[in-house]
């Protein structure tokens, strides 16, 4: 699936993956601001991203536990997740995500 991110400096950058999770993907690649702080186990908030509202059919909503951990970001929206908790599949192809601050 084609994954892209919007950087902080409004950098575009595409990147192609299979498997594993958006996070992981990120962080492989070097995306700015995307740091996985936790390894991916939603408790560090440090791979928050914003969907764009368009695209939120192919990601679906935040579980539960993820909703709890982006209550403490201010920078969060309806429009939150955390991408360590988006697994690829080709589901997500073409979603774009805007790299929280
Ligand atoms: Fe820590 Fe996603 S990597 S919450």
């Amino acid at each position: 699936a084609k994954i892209t991110f919007i950087t902080s400096d409004n950098e575009t950058i595409t990147l192609e993956g299979t498997s594993g999770s958006v996070m992981a993907l990120a962080v492989d690649n070097g995306i700015k601001g995307i740091d996985g702080d936790c390894g991916g186990v939603c408790s560090c908030a440090t791979c928050h991203v914003h969907v764009l509202p368009e695209h939120v059919a192919k990601t679906g909503e935040a579980s539960e536990i993820e909703t709890d951990m982006l209550e403490l970001d201010d920078d969060a929206d309806k429009f939150s997740r955390l991408c360590c908790q988006l697994e690829i599949s080709e589901a997500l192809d073409g979603v774009v995500l805007r790299v929280a601050k």
